[in-house]
């Protein structure tokens, strides 16, 4: 099993849940994170601390946000990982809870 960030962490990258991987799992994209399948030990840790509720166990993704399961196993092949959490985006706020921002997603 793994943890899987979703569509609402796009252009919100809050970034809290670097810090408490123990594994340092997390891979940072220009707007998004995910995790490495790989290297996650399903601690559980970094769902809580996400400010945008971005985070679900690969079992209980919602509706919709199925696609994210391959994406962060696709992305974190191609992006370094983060290990110390930085500033979020000024507009993080703003984006929370958008609709439709898998098209905002920059690779
Ligand atoms: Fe890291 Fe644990 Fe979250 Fe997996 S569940 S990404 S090991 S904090
Ligand atoms: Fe994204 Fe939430 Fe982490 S918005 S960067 S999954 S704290």
């Amino acid at each position: 099993m793994t943890f899987v960030v979703t569509e609402n962490c796009i252009k919100c990258k809050y970034m809290d849940c670097v810090e408490v991987c123990p594994v340092d799992c997390f891979h940072e994209g220009p707007n998004m994170l995910v995790i490495d399948p790989d290297e996650c030990i399903d601690c559980t840790l970094c769902e809580p601390e996400c400010p945008a509720e971005a985070i679900f166990s690969e079992e209980e993704l919602p509706d919709g946000q199925q696609d994210f399961r391959k994406l962060n196993a696709e992305l974190a092949k191609q992006w370094p990982v983060i290990t110390e959490k930085k500033d979020a985006p000024d507009d993080a706020k703003e984006w929370d809870g958008r609709p439709g921002k898998l098209g905002y997603l920059e690779r």
